[in-house]
């Protein structure tokens, strides 16, 4: 019989693209979001890449008695892969309880609930935002965490550390933690991809909203960083390539592959790429120049970080392989999609 995953935060971004290759690799989905940052017609997306229609609950996690009875009606939930937050570093700084409450009740809700269920593990959503600025590029998990900038980075800080300590006191769960460097790009088909709310702020929704002309220009945020071309540098990684290291993960703790109760994962390409660079990726892929210019730097940025993804490489046996080229592709696919749809 097909195992049960609990996806919090499936129609967003990453989670529905992780819903399908759970799909496609034979797992049952469960999915739980309030939709405070997506939207419900990505079921329909999902359904028809895999052909499959998960289940959907529209819940907070957030809300104890609510989430008690999900795992009641959805008894045998053997993995729990956990999306759902709130993540606009920017918005945090203005609404630090909010981002506390939700980033941080949520995952307390769901470890809680967890033995009592006996569900066997979590797969926690974290950032390379934990690392702040690196000493030493590229970087491993073992390097520092730095104090967190935002309210938002000190969330996925804190909840790290949560999942430890309740681990460490001998509850019977495991945990895999994956920090992400930047994700982006699009399923190939074009059918789910990133739909931000309101003006993007992060940098590839911005490109190809001016690519199509719903942004005048695009700003890029400083040239006069120590870099090879002044500007910032990032390790983009390829939306599906990450959600497919969410179903390694998955298996992993299911099947007991490691006797590490908790272990943590960098997942990059292990390239830095520029911003300037990956305009011109951008420009290639879609034959027209883009409109932007250089303005100053953003405060709070971080100069430049790539991942040494060598851990989950080696152990989980997983590696980013999609092109730039590919991905920046797909993003823009998506942006012309959305067009088509008149969503933008
Ligand atoms: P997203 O906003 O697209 O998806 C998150 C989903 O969670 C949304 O659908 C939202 O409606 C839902 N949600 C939020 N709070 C909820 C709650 N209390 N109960 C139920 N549903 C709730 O974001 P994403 O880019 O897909 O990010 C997924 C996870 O990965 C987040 O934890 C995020 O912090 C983390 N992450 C994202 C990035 C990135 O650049 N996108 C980088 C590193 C880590
Ligand atoms: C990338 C680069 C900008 C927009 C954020 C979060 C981090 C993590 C990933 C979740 C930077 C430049 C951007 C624009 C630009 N998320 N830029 N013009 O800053 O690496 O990280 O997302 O955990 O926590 O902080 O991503 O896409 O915002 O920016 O020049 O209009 O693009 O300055 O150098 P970032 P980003």
């Amino acid at each position: 019989m097909a195992k049960k995953i609990l996806v919090t935060g499936g129609t967003g971004y990453i989670g529905s693209h992780t819903v399908v290759e759970l799909q496609q690799a034979g797992y049952e989905v469960i999915i739980v979001d309030n939709l405070s940052n997506s939207n419900a017609e990505v079921i329909e997306g999902i359904t028809h890449i895999s052909g499959i229609r998960p289940k959907f609950e529209k819940l907070d996690c957030t809300d104890l008695p609510a989430m008690k009875a999900l795992f009641k009606r959805h008894q045998g939930i053997e993995g729990i892969i956990h999306f759902a937050a709130s993540k606009a570093v920017g918005e945090s700084v203005h609404k630090p309880l909010m981002y506390y409450r939700n980033n941080i009740v949520s995952l307390l809700n769901l470890l809680q609930l967890m033995p009592e269920n006996k569900v066997k593990g979590i797969v926690f959503s974290s950032s390379c935002t934990v690392y702040g600025e690196p000493d030493n590029n590229p970087i491993d998990e073992n390097a520092p965490i730095k104090p967190a900038t935002s309210p938002y980075g000190n969330t996925k800080q804190i909840n790290e550390e949560i999942i430890l300590d309740y681990v460490h006191s001998g509850a019977d769960i495991k945990s895999i933690i994956l920090r992400y460097f930047n994700p982006i790009g699009s399923h190939p088909s074009a059918e789910i991809g990133e739909l931000p709310l309101g003006v993007p702020q992060n940098l590839v929704p911005y490109i190809t909203q001016t690519g199509i002309g719903i942004r005048k220009e695009l700003s890029v945020f400083g040239d006069d960083y120590n870099t090879p071309d002044g500007s910032c540098i990032r390790d983009f990684i390829n939306v599906v390539d990450l959600a497919k290291a969410h179903v390694i993960a998955i298996a992993r703790m299911l099947e007991d592959k490691s006797d590490e109760k908790v272990e943590i994962f960098n997942l990059g390409t292990g390239n830095g790429v520029s911003v300037l660079e990956l305009i011109k990726v951008f420009e290639k892929v879609s034959g027209k120049p883009l409109n932007y210019k250089i303005v100053g730097r953003r405060e709070g940025d971080i100069e430049q970080i790539w991942a040494n993804p060598d851990h989950a490489n080696n152990v989980l046996g997983w590696k980013a392989v999609e092109t730039i080229e590919d991905t920046m592709a797909s993003a823009w696919k998506w942006q012309q999609r959305l067009r088509q749809k008149g969503i933008m």
